[in-house]
């Protein structure tokens, strides 16, 4: 074997990542790792046999995380099948030595289950680890865990790679600001205490705590900042302005998609729910015929949305940015180093021609929660950019150390955006330069296709989100995609004469109304299957569970059941839908009516959480209620189970509804009928969209 030794102090970094987390994180221990005379060689794990191959390695770093229902990240599943094989011997890495950090969230199920996987995996193919391994959790706080797993991986790759090491302790790189550093003077590289540990971290105490203010544990005492990144882009305006085209800017290659971006006319558009509905939920058709994109039921699509545009001008005024934000511009490395250039060529979600407008409007997510440490320290960056004194300073907390408690509660909890930091520190003014080098791209929002027999349009069925506000929040806010739909939607019924509405019967016999009026044209890609799909054989049973916009898919199922039932192929469906009030939210009444009469229905279950006239129901309650006939068609018929919702909710509650059953009809143990409902699962018997 060729094994990559230690020359030169290297060590193969690789990381797993669907939404880009667990990439920032080892970016930044790549970034870091020259301040300990090592190198870092970092690639993802998607890119096995093509630039890397763990068996030549002897030092490795993994950072991973997890997704759908604890699933290695897309980009991971070639390299995992690969160490799975079972005919790999118990010695195949046993020249190899790791450290691992698993992300996860541990509202799900199986808590960063992949990194589990991994670490189990590759101790029993002889690799032996160099550090604890890390299980960094979204739900608490990803800086809890990986800060002091960071923070311990040097000490063990330096001893294992036996280099000549600077002292740890002073490779830290990081900013001590003493009390008298609030006056603005401070002090770079200086040697951190070596006994600062983060049980120095300071608890917040009972008093009121604000964002803006410093607290009595706090603003008495000398932090520890995190480095200050370092500059890479640099904006070069022309004097003329942009003219952004109709189509979106947004062309960055997106992780999920299994087409390229297409662009789909907006046909119409309509809300499905009463005005006195708690929840909006609306359904857009889009007209897909020029497009060669195909589906079937219970696949998705990716829909590339803008940010709100009063939101980005609030931001553009806020940063004195008016004069330039729509002339031309041109992203660019900030100067000749290689390093700076290949930063500005990994934000490929920056155009390399827009306006800063545009740039903010279409690629970047501005609603991200500023961090503190990871995702290259966007709070310690607002601290050079902070010129008032108190505000300094109180910003230096937030991002220290000392001040990750108050930086979890203030700021993470609460969800707060960049715009929320500003509007409460006025006298922070960050360049917009340095903006774009932080501000993560804004993601694609997928939805569910919800029709089936007419395969030149596709229907969505949304929720519009309104968020909470919560302490620290400038003002309301609304999901960004929901709402972008939303506004786009009015602008329609308004243009169409009469508010004419396209009736379901109209799309779905093909008579499409293609509104000259509207030219209003989506982005959208075809998005990765999560094998949501109905059985191959129309004979098999299917029970679906839902809730609000879940019916999505099903109204796809419910089309495609109906068709095949008038061609004489005949099933049992049963349908278990919950909404709030049979008034307000019952969405596609009258389409679930058409399917009953007609047979295709057999079954149908409502649950409502806030009748008029009936006790509060949940669709997990609906299962209770009709726990004998459940198990019957499980059991007896065969019939396949598919939940759509809420996931971190509905999902767990309806499978334990699902034990219980089993439990009470079959006596199954609780550990049987776990067992039972993951053998289900195993062998896509039940099926849960995430
Ligand atoms: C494969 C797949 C299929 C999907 N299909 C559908 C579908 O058919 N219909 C559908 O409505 N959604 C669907 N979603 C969810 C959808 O992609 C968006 O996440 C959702 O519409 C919110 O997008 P937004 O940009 O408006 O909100 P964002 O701006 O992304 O959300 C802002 C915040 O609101 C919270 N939030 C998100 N949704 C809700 C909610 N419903 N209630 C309260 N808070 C919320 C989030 O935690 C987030 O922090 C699907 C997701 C996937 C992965
Ligand atoms: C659709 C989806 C499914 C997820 N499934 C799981 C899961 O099953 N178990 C878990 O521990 N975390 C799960 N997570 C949480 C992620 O692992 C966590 O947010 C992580 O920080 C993401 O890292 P990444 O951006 O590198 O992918 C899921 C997140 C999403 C968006």
């Amino acid at each position: 074997m060729n094994f990559k030794t230690s020359i030169g102090n290297r060590f193969i970094l690789l990381y797993g990542s669907q939404t880009g987390q667990a990439q920032a994180i080892a970016e930044e221990i790549c970034e870091r790792a020259p301040d300990f005379n090592l190198h870092a060689d970092l690639h993802c794990l998607g890119s096995v046999d093509k630039k890397f191959c763990l068996e030549n390695e002897s030092v490795a770093v993994f950072v991973v995380s997890t997704t759908g229902l604890g699933d290695p990240p897309d980009t991971a599943l070639k390299f995992w099948k690969r160490i799975k094989k079972i005919s790999l011997s118990d010695r195949h890495l046993c020249h190899l030595k790791y450290c691992l950090l698993g992300l996860g969230d541990s509202n799900y199920d199986k808590f960063a289950n992949f990194g589990k996987n991994l670490d189990r995996r590759l101790q029993q193919l002889g690799a032996v680890k160099l550090a604890d391994t890390g299980f960094g959790d979204d739900a608490t706080g990803l800086d809890i865990v990986v800060e002091p797993w960071i923070t311990n991986l040097w000490p063990a790759l330096l001893n294992v790679l036996q280099c000549k090491s600077t002292d740890v302790s002073q490779t830290q790189n990081q900013l001590i600001i003493t009390l008298s550093d609030i006056s603005n003077s401070v002090i770079e590289n200086s040697q951190i205490d070596k006994n600062t540990q983060s049980s120095e971290v300071m608890q917040i105490d009972e008093q009121e705590i604000t964002l803006g203010k410093s607290t009595s544990a706090l603003k008495d005492i000398d932090l520890n900042l995190p480095p200050l990144p370092k500059a890479f882009i640099k904006l070069k305006f022309d004097e003329v302005n942009f003219e952004s085209g109709k189509y979106p800017a947004n062309h960055r290659e997106f992780p999920l998609a299994v087409s390229d971006l297409k662009y789909a006319n907006l046909l119409s558009a309509k809300k499905l729910t009463n005005e006195e509905a708690k929840k909006s939920v609306l359904e857009i058709c889009l007209e897909i015929s020029n497009t060669e994109l195909q589906f079937q039921p219970g696949d998705s699509f990716g829909i590339i949305c803008e940010n709100d545009d009063e939101e980005i001008q609030l931001l553009i005024d806020r940063l004195d940015l008016n004069t330039v934000a729509d002339l031309s511009v041109n992203v660019e490395p900030i100067n000749d180093d290689p390093i700076a250039k290949k930063k500005v060529k990994g934000q490929s979600h920056l155009p390399s021609v827009s306006s800063v407008r545009q740039i903010l409007l279409t690629c970047c997510d501005i609603r991200a929660v500023p961090k503190k440490v990871h995702l290259q320290a966007f709070i310690r960056l607002l601290v050079e950019f902070t010129t008032d004194t108190q505000e300094k300073r109180r910003l230096q907390e937030l991002c220290s150390r000392q001040g990750s408690a108050e930086y979890s509660s203030l700021i993470r909890d609460q969800s707060l955006s960049l715009l929320d930091l500003l509007m409460e520190f006025k006298s922070c003014k960050p360049s917009i330069e340095r903006l774009l080098e932080h501000l993560p791209p804004l993601q694609a929002r997928c939805y569910s296709v919800a029709n089936y027999l007419n395969p030149d349009v596709i229907r969505c069925v949304f929720t519009l989100v309104e968020i909470e506000k919560m302490t620290g929040h400038y003002a309301e806010r609304r999901g960004v995609c929901t709402s972008w739909l939303d506004k786009i939607s009015r602008s329609i019924q308004v243009s169409r004469p009469n508010n004419e509405v396209i009736t379901l019967e109209a799309q779905v016999s093909k008579l499409l109304l293609v509104d000259p009026l509207v030219d209003q044209k989506i982005a959208i890609f075809k998005r990765k299957s999560t094998g949501f799909h109905m059985p191959a054989d129309h004979k098999v049973p299917i029970i679906m569970i839902c809730a609000g916009a879940g019916i999505a898919p099903f109204i796809g199922f419910l089309e495609c059941r109906h068709e095949q039932r008038q061609k004489g192929i005949a099933s049992q469906n049963w349908l278990i839908f919950g909404c709030r009030n049979e008034l307000k939210d019952f969405l596609y009444e009258k389409e679930i009516a058409h399917y009953r009469n007609s047979g295709t229905l057999v079954k149908f279950t409502l649950a409502l959480s806030q009748s008029n006239t009936q006790k509060a129901r949940y669709v997990q309650d609906g299962i209770k209620d009709e726990a004998e006939e459940f198990v019957y068609w499980v059991d007896d018929l065969k019939a396949i189970i598919y939940v759509c919702g809420d996931v971190k909710n509905m999902m767990k509650d309806v499978r334990s509804q699902i034990e219980e059953c089993f439990m009470q009809q079959k006596g199954l143990t609780q550990e049987a009928a776990t067992k039972f409902t993951q053998e289900l699962l195993d062998k896509k018997l039940y099926l849960q969209d995430v």
